[in-house]
């Protein structure tokens, strides 16, 4: 059964100045597995990465029914690939049951999330 939904897009060029202003700005939005990720991509790459992770980060929240905050935060968040490329849901280390889409455009950033009972 399906128990919520959420979807979210931001503008990549949001991310790249909220990433220039502040150098601890991805140590916010990303775990320290999604961090070993980003830091072995290249600069574009990153900032989508980055993007996207905020975006899917947010679509959870909202699938969630809490948003973020004290009881969801963005850490307690985490999306890592499986060995076919695939984002996995986490949340507090454990998996989620339900699905997470990301997408990217020059643009902007995007992801859909589905949770199951
Ligand atoms: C829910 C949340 C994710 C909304 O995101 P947003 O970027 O402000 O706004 P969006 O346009 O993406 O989404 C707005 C919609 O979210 C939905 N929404 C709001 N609260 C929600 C909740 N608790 N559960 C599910 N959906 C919710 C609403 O439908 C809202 O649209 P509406 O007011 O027109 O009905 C919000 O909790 C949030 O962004 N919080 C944290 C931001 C943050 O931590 N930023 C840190 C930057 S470093």
């Amino acid at each position: 059964m399906i128990k919520g939904i959420g979807l979210d897009i931001v503008e990549i060029s949001r991310i790249m100045k909220a990433n220039d202003l502040n150098p601890h700005f991805k140590e916010r939005i990303l775990t320290k597995n999604e961090l070993a990720i980003f830091n072995q991509l290249k600069t574009r790459r990153q900032l989508e990465f980055l993007a996207g992770r905020f975006s899917a980060k947010e679509a959870y929240s909202k699938a969630n029914g809490t948003g973020i905050g004290k009881e969801c935060s963005l850490q307690d968040i985490e999306i890592l690939p499986n060995d076919k490329g695939q984002p996995i849901l986490y949340f507090k280390q454990e998996i989620v049951q339900g699905f997470v889409s990301i997408t990217h455009s020059k643009e902007y950033a995007a992801a859909q999330v589905v949770l199951l009972a």
